[in-house]
């Protein structure tokens, strides 16, 4: 059976600036905390964070240079718009704006960047979907402020904002507040821009960074709908349904109290206060989170749509010390027997996307984007007869199984704006910083000793996509 996919359907690709854009100290640019992450991605491990605090990037690190979109992006958008985009998910860098974060003024020169990108994007008609901050907390509001900890920092996001919104105000349509907003938890420096190591940081210090982030999304979609009323502000967050290892209601239990740590962020978004379950968590761990005067009436500011990243599914039990523990995007769990891995080890399950788009439309009725969704593989360039390619089924079959399921989900009734895949030309890894984790539809020429021409190639996915697009789906089913 075929499905066509709804008539003005938003089908692009997704990125982050730091992942891609290179020219880290070009125009003014400061260092944000990506800057300093080492060869071999960003450490979770305990007590792995405090080389980090530095203030010199490290010279090994790939995201310094990425894959130089910033002198490229006419050749990688023109790119994009053969496929067909009709959206495309970027990062601003807060540090091309605001360098240490905490500054007076904004450079004009980062400014002058990004109205070249979306100038070029509007001449093939591609809406930007921009994320405010992706993983790229100012180094300096690390070092200075220990990131979301310190309650300035929604301040100095406020202003950031008001900035980035005023100037594109005509230009941007589609606004994201922040990447993965409850990976925080997890991931506290490079989500949170928070310097202290993870096994020190209190969960009184860490729920109450999570609060000012909640307040200073808030407060950016009631500033963004100040500037423009017609913009379309959305949170986004890391999905990741969980399965109970088995029909013991223990294990169930488990399962709820693992989603509710995500919902959390989706629910105080959506309906604009903190959910009940919370309070008893506070309660029983001892947080006291603090209010300033006005944060519940901010709060109310409530989002416009929700929008999250897509790659696996964990499985969860009371007892996880008896399984095998999962790998996985960020979050982990115990690993799921009925599914296959990716060479990362990260669950394939495309089924859990229908499920995850049920669950959280049947939770708020508003309307969804799914901004991230992909395979990470290693890709071996092949001569093709117009040149260099790679043979990517492996990435056709991944993205064909998770739209056949998003048509599901359409046909079940959610609402849903558009779909970007991560990655749409290959950019370094975040969790690995490794460029050999390849997401893209087109190849770049860039190894993860750093050597290479940059060059860009169409790998077999590029005309599958391509094909995708123009049918509006249909393509899926043949
Ligand atoms: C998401 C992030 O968690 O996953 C992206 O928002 C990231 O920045 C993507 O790149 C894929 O993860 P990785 O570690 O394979 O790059």
């Amino acid at each position: 059976m075929t499905y066509t996919f709804p008539k003005d359907f938003l089908w692009g690709g997704a990125t982050a600036a730091n992942q891609f854009e290179g020219a880290y100290n070009l125009d003014g640019k400061g260092l944000s905390v990506q800057d300093v992450t080492p060869k071999g991605g960003v450490p979770f491990e305990p007590g792995a964070l405090n080389p980090l605090i530095t203030d010199q990037p490290t010279p090994d690190n790939l995201k310094l240079e990425g894959i130089d979109f910033y002198h490229r992006y006419k050749e990688d958008i023109a790119l994009f718009a053969e496929m067909g985009f009709k959206v495309f998910r970027m990062s601003i860098a807060w540090t091309r704006i605001f360098p240490n974060g905490d500054d007076a003024e904004p450079n004009e020169a980062g400014l002058a960047f990004y109205d070249k990108v979306f100038d070029e994007l509007a001449k093939y008609g591609i809406e930007p979907l921009v994320t405010l901050s992706h993983y790229e907390t100012p180094l300096n509001l690390a070092r200075e402020y220990n990131g979301w900890t310190n309650r300035k920092l929604i301040g100095f996001y406020e202003n950031y904002v008001r900035t980035v919104f005023t100037r594109y105000k005509d230009k941007v349509k589609y606004w994201l507040t922040f990447n993965e907003v409850n990976s925080v938890l997890h991931a506290p420096f490079m989500s949170g821009g928070i310097a202290t190591p993870m096994e020190e940081l209190s969960k009184q210090d860490l729920y109450q960074a999570v609060h000012h982030e909640l307040v200073a999304s808030a407060s950016a979609t009631k500033i963004g709908h100040e500037i423009n009323p017609d913009f379309k502000i959305g949170c986004m967050v890391l999905a990741m349904p969980a399965y109970g290892m088995t029909a013991n209601p223990l294990d169930q239990l488990a399962v709820h109290e693992f989603e509710n740590q995500n919902y959390l962020f989706s629910d105080i978004h959506a309906r604009g206060k903190y959910p009940n379950y919370i309070k008893r968590y506070f309660k029983e761990n001892g947080i006291e989170i603090q209010f300033a005067p006005g944060d519940e009436e901010i709060l109310k500011n409530t989002v416009d749509f929700i929008s999250f990243s897509y790659y696996m599914s964990v499985a969860t039990a009371h007892n996880p010390q008896d399984y095998k523990v999962g790998k996985g995007n960020i979050l982990g769990g115990v690993e799921n027997p009925y599914l296959e891995k990716s060479e990362w080890g990260w669950a394939i399950d495309p089924i859990g996307l229908r499920l995850i788009l049920n669950d959280f439309y049947d939770r708020y009725q508003l309307p969804l984007f799914i901004v991230e969704n992909g395979l990470g593989a290693k890709d071996v360039l092949v001569d093709g007869p117009d040149g260099p390619t790679v043979e990517d089924d492996y990435r056709i079959d991944y993205l064909q199984k998770h739209l056949i399921q998003v048509g599901e989900a359409l046909q079940d009734g959610v609402e849903l704006w558009g779909y970007t895949t991560w990655g749409p030309i290959d950019l370094v890894s975040a969790s690995t910083a490794e460029l050999s984790k390849r997401y893209g539809f087109i190849y770049v020429d860039r190894n993860d000793d750093g050597s290479g021409s940059l060059a860009r190639y169409k790998k077999k996915s590029f005309v599958w996509y391509k094909s995708v697009i123009e049918s509006n789906g249909e393509a899926l089913y043949k």
